[in-house]
């Protein structure tokens, strides 16, 4: 019965409850696992993935204030892309491969040559402010590679020229921040996703919004279109994975309808795969033609932030919490195996309040250690003693270079019961207090038993 009702795609498209059917055909057909690849180079969760288009070169974006260059299919790490002064959320190749654009939590665009991405130390050509209110989480190119396109958590959309990188328009409209947009083929219009539920369509020549083919009643993070496919595939903050006709005119499929908050979407049009993730680090990839599940699992531990389907259905990439870009094989007769990643959070010892406060409020961007360069934060190796802004090789900001403070214990009780914008204003430093003595103190005394004073 079970192989009956797999085989019957038409139903699926038209009957969703049949989804849960064939979760179950799918866990009885799983015969082996397949083997995870892990991949290492970031000091903190690894928020995006990009491939370029010859498919020689991937870029992972993180939370540690840089993104890094791999190359493929070896996955060897070649160049750290260091320059932006908080996360980095996204990246984009230009459809002929002459650029890589990146952005983030610091609000800036940040251009880098191809043909210079492998120099020493790449640097970007050029940083550009966006001009956005709120953080930068996504980019896309148009096909003929003159436009791009960056999506904030400001409500808008920000239209830039290529190659000069300058701004055309702001699309304002969405009701919440933006989470995702994509242009139609020729050009002339974009899709955008928003956290007001909507799927908005505009008319990219005179910047102006025309409709909203899409209304759902939670937020919208991710989309996709293929006007050859017909297909308009979008995730939802209530988990909601589906996909609607572009033309109207074909089904929609719904293939999960609510859990989790869906964080991750791709989709090839050369293999006509699409690939969900969402927050639980379940990873569900489909035919997109028929509408037709082929791998549902629980991939990582945390939320699956970035996906990228490799070409010739040889694997899915993700990008996600526990520091790592994670490969996973897809072979249509295995399950994949759930990649245990551990965060290389600082290890807790839940008895020690001091411990718990350094695993829960600084680890996640500072190491201990000496070579500890591939955080967001400079490693507080030796701290105590230390002028601020002086382990050698961390790109501090400005504000942080010139100040004459030295780290004591004074100075670092004061630097969490004031806030990094009172003592060290101008740093790159998050915001944050810690407003109990005692924890400030347990902190101290943990950070002088573990930083190797002299
Ligand atoms: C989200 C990331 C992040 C978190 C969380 C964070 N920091 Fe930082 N920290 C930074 C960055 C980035 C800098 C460098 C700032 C600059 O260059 O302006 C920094 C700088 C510092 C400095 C100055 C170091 C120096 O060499 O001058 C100290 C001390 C510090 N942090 C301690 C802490 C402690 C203790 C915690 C936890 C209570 C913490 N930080 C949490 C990102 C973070």
């Amino acid at each position: 019965m079970c192989q009956l009702l797999c085989a019957d795609t038409e139903s699926i498209r038209v009957r969703p409850w049949l989804t849960a059917v064939l979760l179950m055909c799918g866990s009885l057909f799983a015969t082996s696992a397949t083997a995870f690849e892990q991949y290492t180079a970031h000091g903190g969760p690894v928020k995006g993935l990009a491939l370029s288009p010859d498919g020689r070169w991937l870029v992972s974006t993180s939370f540690d204030y840089t993104a890094v260059l791999w190359s493929v299919p070896d996955f060897s790490e070649r160049r750290t892309l260091v320059g932006h002064e908080a996360a980095v959320n996204a990246a984009a190749f230009s459809p002929d491969g002459r650029y890589l654009v990146t952005a983030g939590d610091d609000r800036t665009l940040r251009i880098w040559k191809m043909d210079q991405l492998l120099d020493e130390t790449p640097a970007p050509v050029a940083k550009v402010v966006t001009g956005h209110s709120a953080k930068v989480v996504h980019l896309t190119f148009s096909a003929d590679g003159q436009r791009l396109v960056s999506s904030s958590w400001d409500h808008t959309l920000g239209l830039w020229s290529v190659p000069a990188f300058e701004k055309l328009a702001f699309l304002s409209g969405h009701d919440g921040p933006v989470n995702a947009a994509q242009f139609t083929k020729d050009g002339l219009s974009l899709y955008s996703a928003g956290g007001d539920g909507h799927i908005r369509l505009w008319d990219i020549r005179e910047a102006r919004y025309l409709q909203s083919p899409v209304e759902n009643g939670w937020g919208i993070n991710v989309l996709a279109i293929d006007e050859d496919l017909d297909l308009l595939a979008y995730g939802t903050a209530n988990g909601g994975m589906r996909s609607v006709s572009v033309s109207g005119k074909g089904p929609s499929v719904d293939y999960v309808a609510d859990g989790p908050p869906v964080v991750s979407l791709a989709l090839d049009p050369e293999t006509e795969l699409i690939s969900f993730g969402n927050s639980e680090g379940r990873v569900l990839i489909a035919d997109a033609r028929v509408g037709e599940i082929e791998h549902d699992f629980r991939a990582v531990e945390g939320p699956v932030w970035g996906m990228v389907l490799m070409p010739q259905r040889d694997s899915v990439l993700l990008a996600g919490l526990d520091d790592f870009v994670t490969r996973i094989p897809l072979n249509r007769s295995a399950s994949p195996a759930v990649a245990g990643g551990e965060r290389r959070f600082h290890r807790l010892d839940e008895r020690d309040n001091g411990a718990r406060q350094f695993a829960r409020k600084c680890s996640v961007c500072h190491s201990l250690e000496a070579d500890g360069k591939r955080r967001a934060g400079p490693s507080l190796y030796r701290i105590f003693g230390r002028r601020a802004g002086t382990f050698s090789g961390y790109p501090y900001s400005s504000a942080l270079a010139r100040t004459e403070l030295v780290w004591n214990e004074a100075t670092i009780d004061a630097l969490f019961k004031d806030g990094p914008d009172v003592v060290t204003p101008g740093s790159k430093m998050p915001l944050q207090r810690i407003p109990k003595a005692k924890d400030r103190h347990d902190l101290i005394d943990f950070l002088k038993s573990t930083t190797k004073q002299e």
